[in-house]
């Protein structure tokens, strides 16, 4: 497909990590014996994968007035991520998350603070002139589709996260406007549910988004695209540390791969590899790096099913 100035537009976070033996009750002091504390939000997850796949990219997003303090935007320049188009709240605070996994488990608990990210607009996402390729990470439908309306030209890609759930019908309007679109196996239910729209359906007859991706965990991935459904699944387990940001490694490898070659395929069974590889290590945004993503991608079965 040529090569695009790359942009990631969505959440940046401080995430704190704990892994922890068992749920705790009220009022309890219970020890973790792994913890990390990084940057997270999907938008700044995808940027560093991205980058570990060898790509420059611009990170969009809104930084709070104790960013500075919080040293992230210092730490993801030095990570090699053009933080240049980050604007910064002088009214909140930056978004902040806890996240409590369970010891052999892939079930975790969010406690999220959205706080500067809830006042990202349309004037904080630059229009840039030549051939661009932006990827929206969980940002509402509606920003998304003013900025495309006024940006037009590049190519887009959409994972609206937690947003199906508020406004299903913005992200099925949305849907037209994007080349790719990605969602997980609930999100794509919740949609197909609460519109009693099928995506898949629409793009058959439609011709847009060129390309679905459905991720399902532990059972790999869908990909719709040309009329035609695809499933990829890795035929070995792996040991699940922290599943946080493994959307986000899927979407990263996925996009750049497809960039890259111009073949959905190939870049589904890296998408795969890069998701499993995430979920292997601790904290939002240790994502894996191109070698492992490659190798790891030679073990991807990819089979074509019958569309239903
Ligand atoms: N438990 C798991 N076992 C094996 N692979 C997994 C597991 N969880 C995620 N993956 C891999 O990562 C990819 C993306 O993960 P998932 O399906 O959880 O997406 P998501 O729900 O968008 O993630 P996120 O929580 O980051 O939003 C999957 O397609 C799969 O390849
Ligand atoms: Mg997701």
């Amino acid at each position: 497909m040529g090569s695009f100035e790359l942009f990631a537009v969505g959440n940046i976070n401080l995430d704190i990590t704990f892994k922890l033996p068992r749920m705790p009750s009220l009022d309890e002091n219970i020890r973790s014996n792994e913890t990390w504390i990084g940057t997270g939000g999907s938008a700044v997850n995808y940027s560093i994968a991205v980058k570990n796949l060898g790509y420059p990219i611009y990170l969009v997003a809104k930084a709070g007035r104790d960013a500075e303090r919080l040293g992230l935007l210092e730490f993801l320049q030095n990570a090699g991520i053009n933080v240049s188009k980050v604007s910064k709240s002088d009214q909140m605070d930056t978004g902040k998350v806890v996240v409590l996994l369970l010891m052999d488990s892939d079930s975790r608990i969010l406690i999220t603070y959205r706080g500067a990210n809830d006042l990202l607009g349309i004037d904080d996402i630059p229009c840039n002139q030549g051939k661009s390729f932006y990827h929206f990470a969980s940002v509402n439908p509606e920003l998304v589709l003013a900025f495309i309306e006024r940006c037009k030209e590049h190519v887009y890609s959409y994972d609206p996260g937690g947003w199906i759930f508020v406004n299903p019908y913005g992200v099925i309007e949305l849907s037209e406007y994007v080349h790719i679109l990605h969602v997980n196996r609930i999100e794509f239910l919740n949609l197909q549910e609460r519109t009693k729209i099928d995506v898949t359906e629409l793009q058959r007859i439609k011709g847009v988004p060129e390309i679905i991706t459905v991720k399902r965990g532990d059972e790999g991935a869908f990909l719709y695209w040309d009329g035609r459904k695809y499933s990829g699944h890795l035929e070995t387990s792996v040991q699940i540390i922290d599943t946080t940001g493994a959307g986000d490694a899927f979407d990263a490898a996925f996009n750049m791969f497809y960039i890259e070659t111009g073949n959905p395929l190939i870049a589904l069974k890296h998408a795969i590899a890069a998701g499993t590889l995430k979920i292997t290590r601790i904290g939002s945004s240790s994502m894996p790096h191109r070698n492992e993503v490659s190798d790891l991608a030679g073990k991807v079965y990819v089979s074509r099913i019958n569309s239903s």
